[in-house]
């Protein structure tokens, strides 16, 4: 049997992990705006769940980089891994995931600085949130379009109940009403 190089199994578990997780944060985000799941989760575990969730997927996101920068098969340099079009290979789908990449970043920034700011920080920290959202679908198509088992069974029964729950999830928020404006748990203030 042909060897496989450790890190292009690494590179791949690591972005679909990394995948699940990020879809996994756009739907906690959503159970706890909307509460949909009432009493069974307090907004407070809720919250923390999904800076956990958050905080693994940016962890397998930078293995994710990391093995790249150091595959002996197809290696790629700082730059590649960090600027759109920079790379040679599959450029377009690898933009997706770069995009995705820097997307997630003031995101996860203003999440960290934010106990420190004041009111207004409230207002930075809704709106970055939305750039979550957008890179989600930057995701799914860099997933699609760079992955080589993207299109296997597995991987598309993974697709399809990740997007499933993501669209009820979102139209569950689009129907049932927040709680409040402002909503606060103890010290904890919801989007
Ligand atoms: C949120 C950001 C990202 C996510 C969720 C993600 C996820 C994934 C997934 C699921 C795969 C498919 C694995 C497979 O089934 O084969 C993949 C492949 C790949 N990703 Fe990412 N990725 C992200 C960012 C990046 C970035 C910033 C780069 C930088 C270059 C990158 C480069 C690649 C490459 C080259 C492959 C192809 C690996 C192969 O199958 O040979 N990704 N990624």
């Amino acid at each position: 049997m042909a060897s496989v190089a450790w890190t292009w199994i690494g590179i791949r578990a690591s972005g679909v992990t990394a995948w699940g997780l990020l879809t996994a944060v756009v739907l906690w985000g959503i159970l706890l705006r909307t509460r949909l799941l009432g009493h069974a989760a307090s907004p407070t575990r809720l919250l923390d769940l999904h800076r956990w969730l958050g905080a693994s997927a940016l962890g397998f996101l930078a293995l994710h980089m990391f093995l790249l920068l150091v595959d002996p098969y197809l290696p790629f340099s700082f730059g590649q891994i960090l600027i759109p079009g920079l790379s040679s290979w599959e450029p377009l789908a690898v933009a997706f995931g770069i995009c995705a990449f820097w997307l997630l970043i003031p995101v996860s920034i203003i999440g960290r600085l934010r106990p420190r700011m004041a009111n207004s920080g409230a207002k930075l920290f809704q709106r970055s949130h939305w750039l979550a959202y957008a890179a989600w679908p930057m995701a799914t198509a860099h997933y699609v379009l760079a992955g080589t088992d993207a299109l296997t069974q597995w991987s598309i029964a993974i697709l399809i109940a990740g997007t499933a729950l993501l669209v009820m999830g979102l139209l569950a928020r689009g129907f049932v009403p927040a709680p409040g404006p402002t909503r606060a748990a103890g010290s904890v203030v919801l989007r």
